[in-house]
């Protein structure tokens, strides 16, 4: 079992091995303390039949009482609507601020278990069970949560960290390819802006069968995170680099009203701005060739059907825009990133490089 040490606000544990759901319930009361009483346990109903009674009965056999709250799948579930269900029904069910939330599932069940766990009561604990590759190696560490607002991506939202990550590599074993691929293209970003060496192993397509490798992907993901988010953990500067491709990808999620999934958008939105940088003569011609080959390689798209000025305004609404500024992230070689503040008419220019 590999065992990271996030160092933020608060420290905590990333365990990454195969077979850690029938144990969850024991890792949490070696690590969460004092101990909760109650659990509840969300997760969408695409993950409830798969994992949830396994999760609860090691719960259970631990000594909590568990509780289970199932909302649909998908990102357009990602909305202050659910966070209210979710924190009415720690309400109903009388939760105080010793009990425990646990996130079992993907990046929209974490965000918005964490989200819900931040302002329920002022904050009670919780516990990310990361169930898709995307969320193995990006979202579940480093305290980012929240949900959209119909203006855009992730605009309601606190740092919050959780007390303990557990991934359990066995649960990609029933993720579809397409989702699959979405958590390729978060670890080829990771790879990207910060270790040359974790691109090499997106050369060849990864499948959800290459067990013994994605552990040593997840791994390094979660080290480079934990080790950016223990710098900068309000994404004040160097935190920023983990947004490489998510500012336009951002914008194409919202302008596809989320048919097109956050990895896909977030492989499209890197190929687009490391274009438009090219185009600029600020990255090499073959970095982007090689971007481009290793993430169709893996099955994830690089082109997008929205025109310059959709793309701009939908960008607007981005979280890290200033006034009349936005700071966009860039690679000028595999395994570095900079970060570029700009003027809003520079950036609009930039956009029409990419097309
Ligand atoms: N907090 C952060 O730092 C951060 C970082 C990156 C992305 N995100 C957010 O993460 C979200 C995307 O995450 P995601 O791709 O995991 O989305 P998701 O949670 O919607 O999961 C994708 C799909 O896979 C299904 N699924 C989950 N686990 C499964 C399993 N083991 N087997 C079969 N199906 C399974 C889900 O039901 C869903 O239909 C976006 O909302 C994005 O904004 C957050």
């Amino acid at each position: 079992m590999k065992k990271i040490q996030v160092k933020a606000s608060k420290n905590y544990p990333v365990i990454i091995d195969s077979n850690l759901l029938n144990d969850s319930g024991n890792f949490i009361k070696e690590t969460v303390s004092p101990l909760p009483a109650k659990v509840a346990v969300f997760c969408d109903d695409k993950v409830e039949p798969l994992y949830a009674d396994k999760v609860e009965k090691s719960l259970k056999s631990s000594g909590f009482e568990t509780f289970r709250f199932i909302f649909k799948n998908g990102e357009a579930q990602k909305h202050m609507g659910t966070i209210t269900q979710m924190i009415e029904f720690l309400a109903q069910n009388d939760f105080t601020r010793k009990d425990l939330a646990v996130a079992l599932g993907g990046g929209v069940t974490g965000d918005m278990t964490g989200f819900s766990a931040a302002i329920f009561k002022r904050g009670i604990r919780f516990v990310q069970i990361p169930t898709t590759l995307l969320a193995m190696v990006d979202s579940s560490v480093g305290g980012k949560t929240g949900c959209n607002l119909s203006s855009g991506k992730n605009l309601a939202g606190a740092f919050y960290q959780p007390e303990l990550v557990i991934c359990d590599t066995n649960c990609l074993e029933t993720l579809s390819e397409k989702d699959f691929a979405c958590g390729i293209a978060e670890a080829v970003k990771t790879a990207v802006i910060q270790d040359a060496e974790l691109f090499e192993f997106f050369r060849k397509r990864i499948t959800n069968k290459d067990s013994e490798t994605l552990k040593q992907i997840i791994g390094k993901c979660v080290e480079i995170k934990a080790n950016v988010v223990a710098q900068d953990e309000k994404e004040g500067g160097l935190r920023q680099i983990l947004n490489f491709g998510h500012t336009l990808g951002h914008a194409i999620e919202k302008l596809s009203n989320y048919e097109i999934t956050h990895g896909e958008a977030v492989s499209i939105g890197m190929a687009a701005i490391t274009k438009a940088f090219v185009k600029l003569n600020k990255v090499n011609p073959a970095l982007y060739d090689e971007l481009i080959s290793v993430l169709e390689t893996n099955n994830l798209p690089v082109k997008h059907s929205y025109t310059k000025y959709e793309l701009f305004t939908a960008a607007l609404s981005d979280k890290k825009r200033n006034a009349d500024s936005i700071t966009v992230v860039y690679s000028p070689e595999l395994g570095r990133a900079e970060l570029l503040p700009m003027k809003l008419n520079d950036f609009e220019n930039l956009i029409s490089a990419a097309f």
